[in-house]
């Protein structure tokens, strides 16, 4: 019974995750401004990527599964984020390595990732929240923890 009070709030969970992804995008942007070494460039670029690509997997491997089943319209338009976002991370990794990283770009994936977790909030999150007072989704909710914090 006093299991459910032991996890976190989803939607403050997962807000805030996107919140620090958010940061360290900001933190490779000025970073990049600054003119830091390739290497402490790349050292901060696989923070955002790691955190980053936890925050998708664990959305779309733990969570996605029974959200397509009961929303199948939403899902697929998020499931389209995140290849949009995947393919950006992949042109701002590329970006890194040639030492040349663009401010337009951090900023394209900034406002791509606000608008995503806008659209999660009233979505993915208010679902995941409503939920977590199943077994399942108590569950989902502590794996989803575990896995955007590895
Ligand atoms: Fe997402
Ligand atoms: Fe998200």
């Amino acid at each position: 019974m006093s299991d459910t009070l032991a996890i976190p709030n989803p939607r403050t969970l997962l807000t805030a995750d996107h919140e620090r992804i958010e940061d360290q995008l900001d933190e490779l942007k000025n970073a990049a401004e600054a003119g830091v070494d390739s290497r402490t460039l790349c050292e901060i670029w696989h923070r955002v990527e790691h955190g980053l690509l936890a925050h998708l997997r664990a959305e779309e491997d733990l969570l996605f599964p029974r959200f397509r089943a009961e929303h199948a319209g939403i899902w697929a338009s998020l499931r389209f984020d995140h290849e949009r976002i995947r393919s950006m991370l992949s042109e701002i990794g590329l970006q890194v390595e040639l030492h040349v990283v663009h401010a337009h770009t951090l900023l394209e994936i900034v406002a791509l990732l606000r608008r995503h977790k806008e659209t999660e909030d009233h979505t993915l999150h208010r679902w995941l929240e409503e939920i977590a007072h199943d077994p399942e989704g108590h569950r989902l909710v502590e794996q989803v923890e575990a896995a955007i914090e590895e």
